[in-house]
């Protein structure tokens, strides 16, 4: 691949999907693309290359940005955000929303399910009640081939073992030919969504737990700045943000602040801040030593 062949794709892939590549990465970039050509009858990156300049090929500068995302996931992957769900996340909404009985839960880079499949076991685990609550899970990835994976809630014996606790897989996962899959009705709490995160998602609502995990990273901080600050407005007064363990808002927005009661990174909304009791005027503290 030119350098000018390689730039034009940093480029093509940064627009469409946040994707930040640096030089470094040009044997991968090169490695993944070798089945998009292969799939699309291309010659080589360069046909590939003017393709793609030429706009006229969706499906091709699709199956471009899908063969370039990473969708490395787990179940229950770190564990403290799932344990974090349970313990205070939880009971703080469910005290707070028993009125409504409503719930919305948004996991933004769902990649092939096991973070929101998680999310749907911690839920249906802890909830004694869960039956008489409308509970709203949306889960969302850019890369439609991903989301039929995790719409499928089919998992190879070896993807179950990553993380899945034995006695959560007997309770909640059939076993299938490939190895295992979700039962229907957890299936049928999660809506899969098509969405790239530099778009809009205000048709998506508002939501009460965002879990926007290991996605941030691939991304320049203009782009992470201006996805949190999207969230944020889309995220309840009360709500909770979850990121990923390596991710940060600082120095992006300050429209969250890290929760301090919670080992992993949840964010809550910099407006719930408890209020910082303002410094006495002098007027005021010398009438106080005066006992007046
Ligand atoms: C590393 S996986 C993270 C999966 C899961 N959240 C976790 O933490 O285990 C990152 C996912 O982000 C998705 N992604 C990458 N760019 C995106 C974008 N612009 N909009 C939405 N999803 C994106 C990828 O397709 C991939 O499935």
């Amino acid at each position: 691949m030119s350098p000018g062949e390689f730039t034009f794709l940093c480029d093509f892939l940064m627009k469409r999907s946040g994707l930040v590549l640096n030089e470094g990465k040009r044997y991968l970039v090169e490695s993944r693309l070798v089945t998009v050509t292969q799939r699309f009858e291309i010659k080589n990156v360069a046909e590939l290359v003017r393709e793609l300049t030429a706009g006229r090929n969706d499906a091709l500068a699709t199956a471009v940005v899908e063969e370039m995302t990473t969708n490395e996931t787990s179940f229950f992957r770190d564990a403290a955000p799932f344990e974090e769900l349970r313990q205070t996340l939880l009971p703080k909404m469910l005290e707070s929303r028993r009125p409504r009985h409503v719930l919305r839960i948004w996991s933004a880079a769902a990649s092939t399910g096991q973070e929101v499949y998680s999310i749907v076991m911690t839920l249906l685990e802890n909830i004694p009640d869960i039956r008489s609550w409308r509970i709203e899970i949306i889960a969302t990835d850019i890369a439609e081939k991903i989301l039929e994976r995790a719409r499928s809630g089919i998992y190879s014996q070896l993807e179950v073992q990553r993380g899945m606790p034995p006695h959560l897989l007997a309770r909640y996962f059939d076993t299938h030919p490939q190895g295992f899959q979700v039962k229907a009705d957890l299936r049928r709490m999660v809506s899969f969504q098509q969405l790239n995160l530099l778009d809009s998602f205000l048709r998506l609502g508002s939501f009460d737990i965002v879990f926007c995990r290991n996605v941030l990273i691939y991304f320049d901080a203009l782009a992470k700045a201006d996805i949190l600050n999207r969230i944020a407005k889309q995220l309840v007064p009360d709500g909770y943000l979850i990121l990923g363990a390596a991710e940060t808002v600082l120095g992006l927005t300050t429209t969250f602040d890290r929760d301090p009661k919670c080992k992993s990174p949840v964010y809550v909304h910099a407006s719930m801040r408890p209020s910082v009791p303002k410094p006495k005027s002098d007027i005021a503290a010398r009438l106080d030593s005066r006992g007046t």
